[in-house]
């Protein structure tokens, strides 16, 4: 039986906009006692080869965002990702918004400013971002109350964000049979994946949950939505009550034998500046830089 707490929970309406080349999805929630919306998770297309920008992922979500007459007042980070490219700036440019992350960005900031050598005149300080969220703040996106969980453990900044009977969990879960997402990134942890994980188990059983990507296991098609009694009753990685000791051991076997994503160079040298693309240089061009391993 359903707690009263649990029926009267605000249901916010969520479209989903699935990125085929990354395996990202994007969200628009949206508030049903106004037109107040937030994005979730934007992606900005590249040809890494080409070293080409476009902007069809985004311009869908702004085409539905205006056609259904919305307003945009929030454009989520759930974390600084590595395998996609945030659309944030050119989303904020077409319909304003504030742009939002968890305040460990500046961790991921000084980790990766060290890695691509941005200099000390970067301040590192997360003020790219027009909003740095701690566990247990709130926003709103319209007449809604939405809370921010930090959900460490594949990245520092991982923040879910809970909003009536919906939770956004970017990469802290996958569907129940993708099971979790890698714990190896600089500043990841799987215990405290482990840990995170838990947190959102701990939500109502009939809470939705929403993954930032989907595989298809299994040559199943996308899929991107599931509860947390799913979850709890049949995720591959943590389901069943599967212990700290067995994921943290099964976690770390398996992150040793991943490549890194195709786009972790490009992703993250934008993303960690809230998807901002470095300025032009004097040729007017707009480089991105590639570490090379030490020779
Ligand atoms: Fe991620």
């Amino acid at each position: 039986m359903r707690d009263h707490a649990t029926e009267s929970r605000v249901k916010p309406e969520v479209e989903a906009f699935f990125d085929e080349d990354t395996n990202t999805i994007s969200y628009v929630v949206k508030d049903p006692e106004s037109n107040a919306c937030a994005v979730i998770d934007s992606v900005l297309d590249i040809d890494y080869a080409a070293g080409r920008i476009t902007y069809d992922h985004a311009n869908r979500m702004i085409d539905y965002i205006r056609s259904n007459d919305l307003k945009l007042e929030w454009i989520i980070e759930t974390h600084a990702h590595a395998d996609h490219l945030s659309a944030a700036p050119y989303i904020q440019q077409e319909l304003g918004g504030k742009i939002g992350i968890g305040e460990n960005i500046k961790i991921v900031q000084e980790v990766f400013g060290k890695i691509f050598n941005e200099g000390t005149e970067w301040k590192r300080d997360g003020s790219e971002f027009d909003a740095l969220f701690k566990d247990g703040d709130t926003y709103r996106i319209g007449s809604m109350e939405v809370t921010t969980l930090h959900t460490p453990g594949h990245t520092p900044a991982c923040m879910t964000h809970v909003v009536g009977d919906a939770a956004f969990v970017g990469d802290t879960l996958f569907m129940p049979d993708g099971g979790s997402a890698r714990a190896d990134f600089p500043g990841g942890d799987a215990g405290q994946l482990y840990d995170s994980i838990q947190r959102i188990l701990a939500l109502p059983d009939d809470t939705r949950l929403f993954m930032c990507h989907d595989y298809g296991p299994n040559g199943r098609d996308i899929q991107w939505e599931t509860t947390v009694a799913e979850e709890k009753e049949h995720n591959i990685h943590v389901g069943k009550g599967k212990t700290r000791e067995e994921f943290i051991r099964f976690r770390t076997e398996r992150d040793a034998q991943l490549a890194m994503p195709r786009l972790i160079i490009p992703s993250i040298q934008v993303n960690m500046k809230a998807g901002k693309l470095p300025e032009p240089d004097d040729s007017g061009t707009r480089m991105l830089k590639v570490p090379l391993n030490k020779l």
